[in-house]
């Protein structure tokens, strides 16, 4: 531990250089208290530490000062949270980048530089797409004033790749940036999900071990891609219908907890939402604007709510909420938004939770840039 809050020091004065390096793979690694291979554990203390990186939106308007400036201080946000906090596990949920005006192999710079501080860290991650990562290409109409189109970071050609062929301006992919995830970062736990779910690419499970007995589960985690960007901003019934197989497959009597991440709110969100201020049971700190959500409802919801093992979901998208709510049985809850990059002025901060093996409790809070912490809530015990 004390040798890696010595890296640490180092590795706060040098992750401008980090960020600004143009390799695509990260850096330095430190001694991970996750080994991949042996999948997710509770820590030697009895507990799992996650903290949710939301709507980071990096890379936009890489080619102003303010843009690139936005994801420094990004950077920031993320290094605080991490030093307080030293989870166990990272969460980004969805937006990690905003593609909207990318080329490809700078879309894939931009994720790995919003990747940097949780891989700097030794700290192993996973992802989920939002509604920015997978955009369509729309060109800037400043592009065609005096400056001109900035560059590209393209590859090299060699005997294999041209970059004349490949390098090009067009939307980025799901299915390219999880390959560049998965290639590249040795921390990612991000999952490919099953072709027949296409074009939705991030959905998996990810399973948390006890710290005395690895064989035996004490949380899982489902990850879902709500979509948006170059298809409809829904969960569809194809989704559903896997979340039902995996379920039955893994915790068929429903003895192990569940929660679930995506990235766009369900419309049960609307339903819950708070009017004006927020109220007991609900907590959480924001209200300044309504739920954005999916565009239609294909059954996930219905299925969530009459499992009694299913805790909590955890969305984000909406740059203005951080609130949990009670639903049914559930809490539908909301991360913080992390990112300079995006609309929305509101301090910037992370959803952590906290989840203790022996009795099992999951905890969640908010962790502000500033060190402060709010809106702690037992969301299950
Ligand atoms: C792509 O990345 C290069 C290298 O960092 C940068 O100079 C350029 O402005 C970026 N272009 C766009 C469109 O983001
Ligand atoms: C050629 O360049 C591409 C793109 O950078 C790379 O993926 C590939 O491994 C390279 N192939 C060889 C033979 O160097």
């Amino acid at each position: 531990m004390e040798q890696r809050f010595l890296h640490l020091t180092v590795l706060s004065c040098t992750f401008l250089s980090i960020l600004f390096q143009s390799t695509p793979t990260s850096p330095i690694r430190l001694k991970t208290s996750q080994p991949k291979d042996n999948g997710l554990r509770v820590n030697g203390g009895g507990s799992f530490k996650v903290a949710l990186f939301a709507d980071l939106h990096f890379g936009e308007d890489a080619w102003t000062d303010w843009g690139p400036q936005q994801d420094v201080n990004s950077i920031k946000v993320m290094s605080t949270v991490l030093d307080h906090e030293t989870p166990d596990f990272v969460i980004y949920l969805g937006d990690v980048i905003t593609a909207n005006n990318m080329p490809i192999e700078n879309a894939t710079l931009y994720w790995d530089q919003a990747i940097s501080p949780t891989e700097a860290r030794g700290i192993p991650w996973a992802s989920v797409f939002g509604n920015h990562d997978d955009a369509l290409f729309e060109w800037p109409m400043e592009w065609f004033s005096a400056p001109g189109i900035p560059p590209r970071h393209c590859p090299a050609t060699n005997s294999s790749y041209s970059a004349e062929e490949y390098c090009s301006f067009r939307g980025t992919q799901r299915i390219e940036l999880m390959k560049n995830e998965i290639e590249h970062d040795s921390l990612s736990f991000s999952k490919n999900g099953p072709k027949n779910l296409w074009p939705s690419v991030s959905n998996y499970v990810l399973q948390v071990a006890s710290s005395s007995d690895p064989e035996s589960t004490i949380l899982i985690m489902y990850f879902l891609d709500s979509g948006g960007g170059s298809y409809p901003e829904v969960i569809s019934s194809a989704q559903a219908e896997w979340f039902q197989h995996k379920y039955q497959e893994i915790n068929p009597d429903s003895s192990v907890p569940e929660i679930i991440f995506w990235h766009i709110p369900s419309t049960a969100y609307k339903k819950v939402a708070p009017w004006f201020a927020i109220h007991k049971p609900c907590v959480g700190s924001i209200n300044k604007e309504k739920v954005a959500a999916q565009e239609a409802e294909f059954g996930i919801m219905h299925i969530l709510v009459k499992r009694p093992s299913v805790k909590a979901i955890f969305v984000g998208h909406n740059h203005g909420l951080d609130w949990c709510c009670p639903y049914e049985k559930l809490w539908l809850c909301f991360a913080r938004h992390t990112g300079y990059g995006g609309y929305g002025n509101w301090p910037r901060g992370a959803r952590i939770l906290e989840i203790t093996e022996q009795p099992f409790s999951i905890k969640s809070w908010i962790r502000m840039e500033d060190g402060g912490k709010h809106s702690e809530v037992l969301l299950s015990s």
